[in-house]
């Protein structure tokens, strides 16, 4: 065992204890980024001038008209940007454009006493438009070969070859819908200058080392004249990765330029008309089995719908890519991956980051394909999982596979699968016009960023004179108990009782150059940089302690400071052992991998296609957890995500040829449906797998912020059960993603007229 995973006796780790601002949410007394507002003399409030065009050209922009509105004190426009004029890490994103590129794209931006005061400025600033033609879906920029960035391909063996030698070959196409975040919490930020220049940025950003650079870029400064502070986030779910930097800049703009606190807070039907969304996904496919339902082979090609700019459309890509395996081995591969650009909202990160998209692709296979080899779709599932020995397509082994048969195992167990099947069928033979549908699908996922260098972390750990200890680490809190299972690992690799224990906002003049909170990962990765300057502090105790064997830590660090030993540390960590090629893509870039199962069943009403998810069962693998409650909730939520994503959350874009064309047409929670209390499972058990501990990660323990989304494929693969028994025995149900009450009804439609589905022998 390496000492990362060693837990002393008694730790505090593995504790299950509530979030540690559970009570302060609960009664409303956690503060966020607007909430600071109050406390703030003399504010200015920001508001966009949107586009009402999907794509055109800025002929005039005036803002003259803007200052006769009492109230109004600055407009903002590309004109005041005093360093580059782009929010992008990819300099494809001007920040104040001069080609509006989707609709409702904010041209320039306005500063008022009152929110209301600069809501009618930008009302009144005059802008003229030269409509351009514009590309809206994925199946339209395909065509019209509208692609942007990198053009990876994951390929083993010949697949070609071992296709035209399978017994089974079926081709077929995939699309998917994205999925918009609906954060709790907006986008928002509030800047200041102090009487230096420095700039003070308060922002909800689960990467504020990021919207540092790009503050200072507009602005024209170096980093170090800008700290961005993130106090907590109302969610984030990756919605705010890359799309807090233009806003940040923009309220840091507004504050330099004014020498007034700007606040920046996107009403709801803002955040969603302009910030990025997951990407849907469209993906062509060729799969190849052979005689006992074993994967031969599989070529495809994923096309994500990027929408205007890059983002994190590259990244998000080649994880989609690096999980069409999902858990199963495919002996030879060739997959490429493209971006469509489109005139949307710039597509970006979202839990699971690529990867559910990837995987939908091979779930939708076997579930499509299970029926036309006379197969069950569980048995084909479980007869393809990896074995110790095998490697994914890209190179890497594949360790611990036999973790995810247990998982599989255990959760058949616990749901009683094997009875349910029976009573199901005995169920549905009884009701003509209602089924039910009965599916198991298993998770494996990959944790680490792909990209090698974002693998490290850092912390700083004081301990003060009377003992207490303020902490402080590179990684954000949006909800998913980042927090408390950090103060969980300083108090254990002390040695000390929770309450001894503080943990100070996260600061970009605290711990500079840090990774994005994403990938799942910050528990590894600021877990073990605490952990080291943890153990540098205790080091430095070993001798002062030697002298005072009976010393209560109080007393052993008041002699320490006066024997002069330096009480604090900054600790620093980076994930061994990872490489990846761009180039060829390949490498090992994940750590290890995370695994779990989970079976649902669901029942369907024939006439509408309404349904409702009866009970859901997951075992899922989070090694030695560190905290089991917060773990708890992050698979529970994960998978109420997903399954929000998987059957109810339906984005609808105006794809008309009308004025309106390109405008997101669900604006608000009140056409954009998420799921509710109504959609939760009647039973749904979690369970922690056993026996998992993870060697080499923090205490045992694994990462467990995304995975547990995929679990929600189960819902998808029951509801096609459910579809399948309305028709012949051994249909093939197709079925669209979000598979929506409506989509079920003519995925049924399909099924009860027989029509020829598109997956063809
Ligand atoms: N849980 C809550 N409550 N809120 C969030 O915004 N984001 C998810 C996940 N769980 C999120 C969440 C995403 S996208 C990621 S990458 C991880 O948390 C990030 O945090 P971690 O690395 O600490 O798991
Ligand atoms: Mo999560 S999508 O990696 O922020």
């Amino acid at each position: 065992m390496s000492t990362l995973s060693q837990r002393p006796d008694n730790p505090v780790v593995g504790e299950a204890m509530p979030h540690e601002s559970a009570a302060l949410h609960v009664t409303g007394r956690a503060l966020y980024t607007d909430d600071l507002v109050q406390r703030t003399q003399d504010c200015l409030h920001a508001h966009p001038v949107q586009a009402r065009h999907a794509h055109a050209r800025v002929t005039r922009l005036d803002p003259t008209p803007a200052y006769a509105v009492p109230g109004v004190v600055k407009v903002l426009t590309a004109a005041d940007v005093p360093g580059t004029n782009d929010a992008g890490i990819k300099h494809d994103e001007p920040l104040f454009p001069s080609e509006v590129m989707y609709h409702g794209h904010a041209v320039c931006w306005v500063l008022g006493e009152t929110l209301e005061a600069a809501r009618r400025g930008a009302a009144a600033v005059e802008v003229d438009y030269d409509p351009l033609p514009a590309i809206l879906t994925v199946e339209e920029a395909i065509a019209a070969e509208s692609f942007q960035g990198a053009r990876p391909t994951v390929a083993r063996g010949d697949a070609a070859a071992s296709l035209a030698r399978s017994a089974h070959v079926f081709e077929g196409v995939t699309a998917m819908a994205g999925q918009e975040h609906f954060y709790l919490e907006t986008h928002c930020s509030l800047a200041l200058v102090d009487e230096n220049g420095q700039v003070f940025v308060q922002s909800s950003t689960q990467h504020p080392t990021e919207t540092q650079e790009i503050v200072a870029h507009v602005l024209g400064v170096p980093s170090n004249a800008v700290t961005v502070q993130c106090l907590r986030m109302g969610g984030g779910f990756g919605g705010k990765e890359m799309q807090p930097h233009g806003l940040a800049a923009v309220a840091a703009l507004g504050s330099t330029l004014t020498g007034r606190p700007v606040r920046l807070r996107l009403s709801r039907t803002q955040d969603m008309t302009m910030t990025g969304k997951r990407h849907g996904f469209h993906a062509t496919w060729k799969v190849g089995f052979d005689e006992g339902g074993l994967l031969t082979a599989l070529e495809a090609t994923l096309t994500s719908d990027g929408g205007w700019s890059l983002d994190l459309s590259e990244p998000v890509l080649s994880r989609a890519l690096c999980h069409v395996d999902n858990a199963y081995w495919i002996p030879d591969v060739l997959v490429h991956g493209r971006i469509a650009q489109t005139n949307k909202t710039s597509q970006t990160a979202f839990r699971g980051f690529g990867g559910p998209q990837g995987m939908l692709v091979i779930e939708d296979i076997i579930g499509r394909c299970a029926p036309l080899l006379g197969l069950d779709p569980a048995d084909v599932r479980r007869r393809n999982f990896y074995v110790d020995g095998q490697s994914a397509p890209y190179g890497q082994a594949v360790r611990h596979p036999e973790r995810l048969a247990a998982a599989w195992d255990q959760v058949s167990a616990i749901a009683g699968l094997d009875a349910r099947r029976a009573e199901v069928a005995a169920w549905n033979d009884a009701h003509e016009h209602r089924k039910r549908g009965l599916a198991i699908t298993p998770v494996k996922f990959g944790i680490s960023f792909n990209f090698t260098t974002f693998n490290q972390a850092g912390a700083l750990v004081h301990v003060y004179k009377d003992g207490s200890v303020l902490i402080n680490h590179g990684g954000t809190e949006m909800g998913q108990g980042l927090h408390t299972k950090m103060l969980q690992v300083a108090a254990t690799a002390l040695g000390l009782p929770l309450p001894k224990v503080r943990l100070a906002p996260t600061r970009t003049d605290k711990v500079p150059n840090t990774s994005a909170t994403a990938a799942s990962a910050a528990t590894d990765l600021n877990g073990a940089a605490i952990k080291n300057a943890c153990e540098q502090i205790q080091e430095r105790l070993v001798p002062v302690r030697a002298g005072l064997p009976d010393a209560s830590w109080d007393e052993l660090v008041a002699a320490a400071y006066h024997q002069r030993v330096q009480l604090w540390a900054a600790g620093f960590y980076k994930t061994e052992g990872l490489s990846w090629d761009v180039t060829t893509m390949t490498g090992t870039p994940f750590k290890y991998f995370s695994y779990g199962a989970a079976v649902a069943e669901v029942e369907v009403d024939g006439f509408t296609g309404g349904y409702t998810t009866r009970r859901v069962d997951i075992v899922h693998d989070v090694g030695d957890s560190l905290s089991p409650l917060v773990d708890l909730g992050q698979i529970e939520g994960g998978f109420v995500q997903g399954a929000g994503w998987l059957t109810l959350e339906d984005l609808r874009w105006d794809e008309s040829d009308g004025p309106g064309r390109g405008r997101l047409t669900t604006q608000a929670a009140s056409t954009y449906k998420l799921p509710s209390f109504s959609e939760m499972p009647t039973v749904f058990n979690v369970a922690l797998l056993e026996h998992a501990h993870e060697d080499g990660a923090v205490y045992g323990s694994k990462a467990v912020g995304e995975p547990p989304l995929m679990l929600a494929f189960s819902v998808r693969e029951a509801l096609r059960d459910a579809c399948a028994a309305f028709g012949a025995p051994g249909t093939s149900v197709e079925l669209a993603s979000p598979a929506t009450p409506e989509a079920v009804y003519w995925a049924l439609e399909r099924v009860r007229s027989r029509a020829p589905a598109e997956v063809t022998a």
